[in-house]
């Protein structure tokens, strides 16, 4: 178990920003902290990062105890803060090796070496010369994500690391993660349900700082539909009728004489009943295809429209 959360809490004032929270990623693991404006995902991200210490409730990185050994913590992790503070004045490649030294990386020899590798590694090679404060937010972006790798660390806390990038460096930066996370444990907090789906292993959604929601990304979405869709189409024409002697069927929308969305609860069962159907009346299907909710839908669901 690389991070490893026990009932974490965080109380600012008589407010609960973060309450009570449990989770746990494996080593290698990709997971998509989401959730609304104000849900605590930060608050959480700050706790493990020793940032903040906590209210209530424990966590461990890589079996070292956040409370107890802040600093060892600390050097396992890097971290990409929310709206990634950076020093404007400060050239790429200084800052870089500014970072290298406050995470105590003690041997300067190889400090030249690291920085090149984390440069490439983030795609900053045409704009290394410059001064942070003339880059674009796409790039200022990536030197936060730099910094977050200099110390090559075993765990990466990346607090919205995509936001406000162009969907080229999106992707870029989504399969910069993907990659990375075949040695490294990620928590990355977005908004965005797409890249949760795109990325993730596992989802844990919080919302009032509470988790609503914890499971893979295709779990999520199964278990959280009241109802499924399957879009069929048969060679020939048949009845309305015929089609809800299944007793898996709620209801059926003709689209054509051969072509219908059936509605069912639990998918698997509905599209086998469909099949061994078509088999039986010897009508080949044409079309089985399931209408499955978006995880945005399950995420309005879990968490209200706001
Ligand atoms: N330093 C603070 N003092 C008082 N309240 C705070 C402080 N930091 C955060 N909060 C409150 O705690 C709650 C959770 O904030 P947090 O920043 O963790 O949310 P978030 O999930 O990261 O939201 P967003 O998606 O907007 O970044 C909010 O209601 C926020 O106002
Ligand atoms: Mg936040």
């Amino acid at each position: 178990m690389s991070i490893s959360v026990h009932n974490l809490s965080k109380t600012y004032g008589n407010q609960k920003a973060v309450d009570s929270i449990s989770f746990s990623v494996n080593k290698g693991e990709i997971l998509g902290f989401l959730g609304p404006n104000g849900a605590g995902k930060s608050t959480t991200m700050k706790m493990l990062t020793c940032y903040l210490p906590p209210s209530a409730g424990t966590a461990s990185v890589c079996g070292l105890d956040i409370i107890h050994q802040p600093i060892a913590v600390k050097q396992k992790i890097g971290y990409l803060p929310e709206n990634n503070p950076l020093y404007y004045d400060m050239y790429v490649k200084e800052f870089l090796e500014f970072a290298w030294h406050i995470n105590g990386m003690k041997t300067p020899n190889n400090s030249q070496q690291k920085i090149k590798n984390s440069i490439e590694l983030v795609g900053l090679q045409v704009e290394q010369h410059k001064k942070i404060g003339q880059l674009s937010k796409g790039y200022k972006q990536r030197v936060g994500l730099a910094q977050a790798l200099i110390h090559e660390p075993e765990v990466l806390i990346l607090d919205e690391p995509t936001s406000g990038l162009d969907p080229n460096q999106l992707a870029d930066i989504r399969q910069l993660i993907r990659n990375l996370a075949k040695e490294k444990t990620i928590i990355f907090s977005t908004h965005i349900m797409q890249e949760v789906q795109a990325v993730c292993d596992k989802v844990v959604i919080i919302n009032k700082g509470k988790i609503v929601a914890n499971d893979t990304a295709d779990n999520l979405q199964n278990m959280l539909s009241n109802e499924t869709l399957v879009e069929v189409e048969f060679e020939n024409a048949i009845a309305v009728d015929a089609l809800k002697e299944m007793p898996q069927i709620h209801a059926v929308e003709k689209i054509s004489d051969t072509h219908f969305v059936l509605h069912g609860k639990q998918s698997k069962l509905l599209r086998k009943a469909i099949f061994e159907f078509a088999v039986q009346k010897n009508n080949p299907l044409l079309l089985l295809k399931e209408e499955s909710k978006s995880l945005e839908e399950v995420f309005h669901q879990l968490t209200g429209k706001q």
